[in-house]
């Protein structure tokens, strides 16, 4: 559905509230958009919030070319993708001043050092675990037997931790948007699709190693018989086909950044679904959740290895980008998850993965503040007077959150104790209910 409104209908920044005259769109602009918008004469405003059309002003000068991530909702649509993208002006040019010709040149700089001290962290594939190595062996003759005991121990585990297990092997399997993502990286991309840089060579294997992760959860769970695999397939089809939104805009210092944290946090996440596959009496999910967060804290090392790095370089530029990063705030990698039915499926796993303490605000916290430990970012001396202010920002940013999780967290129990909390049902399990 379109809707035509008029510029009276338009706020003057992009950061301020936007209220259509049909009431359709509220609050979709951010300054991370990049742009102003000045005398917009009108807009194609459409009813799942995005903007189709760019306009121009009375001078005719063509000041706005935004628009809206494609949404799960499109993709079931069938709506076609757009030829414009952020990093696109409304006069076809691009706009980009991120990330800086430093930036890049800085990041070039360091191939050498990259072979050396980030491709061994690789693991040989000879020496990798691999999915069959933890599962039923369908060759063999005690296959169904084998089998009866893992649904047998899967028996036990609970629906909300089901859910948590399902959103992570989702996430997982969402693998050929994460490489896409780190192929936007400037300076560090794989050009060719076997290109034999150290950063080509790096980011194939690192996602060789990862599909192992999705492949593993994913046979487990259709063994398990716990889960509707239609459902979860379909999630991850709608997920693959919508992407993530990652805000990295092209900066190498940006993209390690924020796979530092997310590897980081998988780690804590699939570290957690071991514990508590182990307290619900499945020790084998235990082990096969231990082996991939063993996996994501060797990524996390190479990713935090490069970004310390950056700051010894270039510590102005490494501190603005992170702060950067963390005004933004990191988004989760599949928080456009869809699975044809539920369009607030992501909140729900992931207000349900906090319950469950398998990923927490307060983990998102811990993150933030190890990572500021890890790069020594108080230490940090002679900044530039705009990187001085970014490290204050930084440095103070993990108390200041704490106390919001801890607010939040009372609300979470004041909730509880008034029975206010609600049931959610997931596709995944059958429709089943789990308490938000
Ligand atoms: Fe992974
Ligand atoms: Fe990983």
């Amino acid at each position: 559905m379109c809707a035509m409104v008029s510029s009276s209908a338009i706020a003057q920044t992009l950061d301020s509230v936007i209220t259509f005259n049909n009431g359709v769109l509220k609050n979709k602009w951010t300054a991370s958009n990049r742009f102003r918008i000045q005398k917009l004469d009108s807009v194609s405003a459409y009813s799942n919030g995005g903007f189709e059309k760019k306009w121009k002003t009375s001078s005719c000068r063509i000041v706005m070319a935004a628009v809206a991530p494609i949404t799960p909702r499109d993709v079931m649509k069938g709506k076609p993708l757009r030829k414009t993208g952020n990093n696109v002006g409304g006069n076809g040019k691009d706009t980009r001043t991120w990330p800086s010709q430093q930036q890049i040149e800085t990041i070039r700089s360091l191939d050498s050092w990259a072979e050396e001290a980030i491709l061994p962290l690789l693991k040989p594939v000879e020496k990798c675990w691999q999915p069959q190595d933890l599962l039923p062996n369908s060759s063999t003759d005690t296959f169904m037997d084998e089998v009866l005991e893992l649904k047998q121990r899967a028996s036990h585990l609970p629906d909300d931790y089901l859910v948590c297990l399902v959103g992570d092997m989702i996430t997982e399997e969402a693998l050929p948007t994460y490489q896409s993502v780190f192929n936007t990286f400037e300076g560090v991309r794989d050009t060719t699709g076997a290109s034999p840089t150290p950063w080509g060579v790096w980011v194939r294997a690192w996602t060789a190693e990862e599909n192992r992760h999705g492949d593993l959860l994913s046979r487990y769970l259709y063994l398990s018989g716990r889960v509707d695999m239609k459902m979860v397939e379909k999630t991850t089809q709608y997920l693959i086909g919508a992407g993530m939104e990652a805000h990295i805009d092209n900066s190498p210092y940006n993209g390690f950044i924020y796979t530092s944290f997310q590897e980081r946090a998988t780690f804590i996440s699939h570290g957690n679904t071991a514990r508590l596959a182990k307290e619900h009496g499945d020790s084998q999910l235990a082990t096969i959740c231990g082996m991939i967060a063993s996996d994501e804290r060797r990524h996390e090392i190479a990713y935090t290895r490069i970004v310390s790095k950056l700051f010894e370089v270039d510590p102005n530029g490494a501190m603005l980008a992170f702060a950067e990063m963390m005004r933004k705030k990191i988004t989760m990698p599949a928080h456009l998850m869809f699975d044809g039915e539920n369009s607030n499926l992501f909140e729900d796993y992931a207000t349900v993965a906090q319950r469950c303490k398998v990923y927490t605000a307060k983990d998102y916290t811990d993150i933030m503040e190890h990572l500021i430990g890890v790069w020594k970012v108080e230490k940090l001396r002679d900044l530039s007077s705009e990187a001085l202010q970014a490290q204050q920002f930084v440095c103070s940013l993990p108390s200041r959150m704490r106390k919001l999780s801890e607010r939040a967290h009372d609300r979470v129990n004041n909730c509880s104790t008034q029975a206010e909390q609600r049931n959610k049902a997931f596709s995944w399990i059958f429709h089943k209910p789990v308490m938000l």
